[in-house]
């Protein structure tokens, strides 16, 4: 909307003459939505990372619990975090590679759709090592994703009952 606002403010500015007093009032309204579009706000790449670290996380309790509503959803969530990073991050380099996780994620979906733990934990293994090659890829190698030792969100139930 914004976007359509501020080409309509443009169109009309190269269609008004520059004698005309409008052009001025026009002008300004161009610089002062240029400076409403720099404050907008975008999510850092870091902040979007530490999102999909608590999914990661999050995933591997719903798995081991046999939670695989749960374990779905949290894929879901995952993907549209890197969907974030491919949209707010475009000018990093490093967004090119958010699809390293990609394969992880098809085979541990059908993982679950099968219900399966041991698949589900070798694959679980597998997006982690995806989550560090690319960190390895990106000179980010000190940050070391690893399968979690324990629950850090205590307000939230993993298990089903059945
Ligand atoms: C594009 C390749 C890429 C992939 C794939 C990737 N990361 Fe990252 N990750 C990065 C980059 C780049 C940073 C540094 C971001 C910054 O500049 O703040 C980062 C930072 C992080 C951080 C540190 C955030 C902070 O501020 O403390 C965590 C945690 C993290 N990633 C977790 C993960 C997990 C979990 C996965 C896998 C599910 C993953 N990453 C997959 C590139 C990637």
């Amino acid at each position: 909307m914004k976007y359509l606002t501020i080409l309509m403010v443009i169109t009309v500015f190269f269609s008004c003459k520059p004698q005309d007093s409008n052009c001025n009032t026009l002008q300004k309204q161009i610089d002062s939505l240029k400076i409403e579009l720099a404050q907008v706000y975008k999510p850092g790449f870091g902040f979007l990372m530490t999102n999909i670290q608590a999914h990661h996380a999050k995933l591997w309790f719903a798995g081991i619990h046999k939670n695989w509503k749960l374990a779905q959803f949290e894929i879901k969530e995952i993907k549209e975090v890197a969907d974030e990073i491919q949209e707010y991050q475009k000018q990093r380099e490093e967004t090119k590679l958010m699809s390293m996780i990609e394969p992880a994620l098809v085979d541990l979906e059908r993982d679950i759709g099968q219900k399966n733990i041991q698949l589900f934990k070798k694959d679980y293994e597998q997006l982690t090592i995806a989550c560090n090659d690319c960190h390895k890829l990106t000179d980010f190698e000190y940050n070391i994703v690893k399968i979690p030792e324990t629950l850090e969100f205590s307000n939230q139930e993993f298990k089903v009952s059945d």
